[in-house]
Parts: C-alpha cells; sequence; structure tokens
C-alpha cells in the first residue's frame, strides 16, 4: 500500500511535469496524447504499476524540448516519421529528461530504471511491458493526433510520409487485441487523410516545422 502510494505521487508529480514542460512550449495535443496513452495502458492491463504508467505519461517529453534541426532533418529523411536513427533520439532523449527529473525528486533507482527502459523502448517495444507501452501509444495517437497529421504534418513532410507513419503505428501493435480495438480508428484515420488530399493537394514542405 505504502508502495503504491509512493508510486502514485510520481505518477501525480510527472503529469505536472509534463503539464508545466508543454505549455512553455506553447503545444496542447501533446499531453493530450501522453494522458490519453496512460488511459489506454490502463484499459489494456488494468494491473499496470505506477512505473508503467508513469512512462506512459512521460514517453514524448522530449518534444517539450525539441531540437529543431534534429526534426528538420527528420522530416527530409526518406523514413520520416519512422527513420531509425530519429526514433532512437526520440525515445532516449526523452527516457533521459523524464529520468533527470525523477532523480531530482528522490525516486527510488529500480523504479528509475524501469521507466528508463520502458521510454527508451516505447516505439519499438521489445518485451511485455514495452509492447503494451507502445500498443497504448499507437491507439491514442489514433484518438489524438489524426487530425493534426493530416492538416499540418501533411504539409511539413508529404501525405504520402504521414500516410506511411498512420501504416506503421498500426502495423507496430503487438497486442491482438489491441489491435483489433485499433481497426477502426486505423480506417478513419486513412479516410480522413484520403479526404483532405482529395480537396487539394498540400504543398511539400519537407522540414518547416510546428507542434508537436
Ligand atoms: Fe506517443
Amino acid at each position: 500500500m505504502i508502495e503504491k502510494r509512493q508510486n502514485q505521487v510520481y505518477l501525480a508529480a510527472v503529469g505536472e511535469f509534463v503539464e508545466r514542460s508543454f505549455a512553455a512550449a506553447g503545444n496542447r495535443l501533446v499531453p493530450l496524447h501522453l494522458k490519453r496513452t496512460v488511459d489506454w495502458l490502463r484499459k489494456l492491463h488494468p494491473a499496470a504499476d505506477e512505473a508503467l504508467l508513469v512512462a506512459g505519461m512521460a514517453h514524448d517529453l522530449e518534444r517539450a524540448f525539441r531540437e529543431e534541426e534534429v526534426y528538420a532533418r527528420m522530416f527530409r529523411s526518406a523514413g520520416a516519421f519512422r527513420d531509425p536513427a530519429f526514433l532512437e533520439y526520440h525515445q532516449r532523449r526523452s527516457a533521459e529528461i523524464t529520468d533527470a527529473y525523477l532523480a531530482a525528486r528522490g525516486c527510488p533507482a529500480p523504479m528509475r530504471t524501469k521507466i528508463f527502459h520502458l521510454i527508451n523502448h516505447h516505439e519499438v517495444g521489445g518485451d511485455p511491458e514495452s509492447d503494451l507501452l507502445k500498443d497504448a501509444d499507437s491507439l491514442s495517437f489514433f484518438t489524438t493526433n489524426v487530425e493534426m497529421f493530416v492538416t499540418v504534418k501533411t504539409r511539413e513532410s508529404s501525405p504520402a510520409k504521414v500516410r506511411d507513419k498512420f501504416a506503421w503505428m498500426y502495423e507496430r501493435i503487438s497486442s491482438p487485441t489491441a489491435r483489433r480495438r485499433c481497426r477502426s480508428l486505423y480506417e478513419a484515420a486513412l479516410a480522413r487523410l484520403d479526404e483532405f488530399v482529395a480537396a487539394g493537394e498540400p504543398a511539400e514542405t519537407n522540414g518547416k516545422e510546428s507542434p508537436p
């Protein structure tokens, strides 16, 4: 019981840190995506421990401290949103920022180690809990991010790169249950993208950026 209460303290603290960090960056969408990731984690795995929930809440923290030149390079790269070097950078930097915050708050080392590992694998998974985080991230992505990707990211990269991002976010889901729940969200995202492209061909700017 004490352990649970302690962990809830870290979840609440990280939630506040997320709100503060993204507010300073002028970004309201990522905090919503992070909260929905926690919601999906609880739905997919009601026994999720607080370390897993903290990882869900913090997994994209790097985007509040974004290094613009890294993002510009990613948008121009052939792989764009799924560029392996970018994904590795994004996972690790989010893990490092979260870990520095938790260390300053006195979070116990075993919990910090677990959170670091989960965030550092949230794009690719590789073990049951990292896979859960990845699946919840995908479900949350289709719940919160589609409209922004369709209307903003198509211009920053291209419609083809956004379509590829949608396909990857769906296809990387490990759990058959999560994949089943995501199917209609994925299909709706593709339909929205088709509708947007049909209404007027977006320009390819390949690199100009805006949140998140
Ligand atoms: Fe995410």
